[in-house]
């Protein structure tokens, strides 16, 4: 394990196993409604890569960039550095996020593509840290509720490392200092 990790929280294993029943769910609820898929880079990645390969469906995807953090602590404000490609008019759009946590993205993002006029926006996310909701923004599907503790890998990262670790870790303190 990476010295800078002081435990894990979610292991390999357990991650593979929900996700692949989040796809099952998915793929369940959605069949025949030809779903947009759309990826919050860049912490969805990994996520989104997974799940996709458990929806057997009809289906497209998108992604859009987001940025709202620097560090650990939200700056509150939330700026789109990458928009989508597709039309999502009368499509049924879900959200694939890597963790619900201010809800601050979340909500803005739902905002802002609602004006597009899509038949629904439904949101997936890994983790939901619901200690830490400002937001009125909730889940529709979620892998895991995690605790207010700051979690690294699988996708997120701590100032653009630790994305690449398989599994859900917790830093040790020293590393933010
Ligand atoms: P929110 O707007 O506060 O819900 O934050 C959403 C974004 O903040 C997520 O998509 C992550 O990129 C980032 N974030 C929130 N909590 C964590 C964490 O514990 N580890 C890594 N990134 C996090
Ligand atoms: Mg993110």
């Amino acid at each position: 394990m990476l010295n800078d990790i002081e435990n894990v929280l979610i292991s390999k294993d357990e991650i593979e196993s929900r996700v692949a029943e989040m796809g099952r769910r998915i793929t369940a609820d959605f069949r025949d409604k030809d779903p947009i898929f759309v990826g919050v880079l860049k912490g969805c990645f990994i996520f989104m890569a997974d799940l996709m390969r458990h929806v057997d469906i009809k289906c497209t995807m998108d992604f859009m960039a987001v940025s709202s953090y620097s560090g650990t602590s939200s700056t509150g404000a939330v700026k789109i550095t990458k928009d989508l490609s597709e039309d999502i008019e009368g499509r049924h759009v879900i959200i694939v996020e890597d963790i619900l946590d201010s809800g601050v993205t979340l909500s803005y993002l739902k905002q802002y593509l609602m004006v597009r006029r899509p038949a629904s926006i439904t949101i997936a996310t890994l983790m939901d840290k619901p200690a830490r909701r400002k937001a009125d923004v909730h889940a529709d599907y979620s892998c895991f509720e995690v605790p207010d503790a700051f979690v690294v890998g699988y996708g997120l990262d701590y100032d653009e490392h630790y994305r690449n670790l398989p599994y859900i870790g917790v830093l040790r303190p020293e590393v933010y200092s």
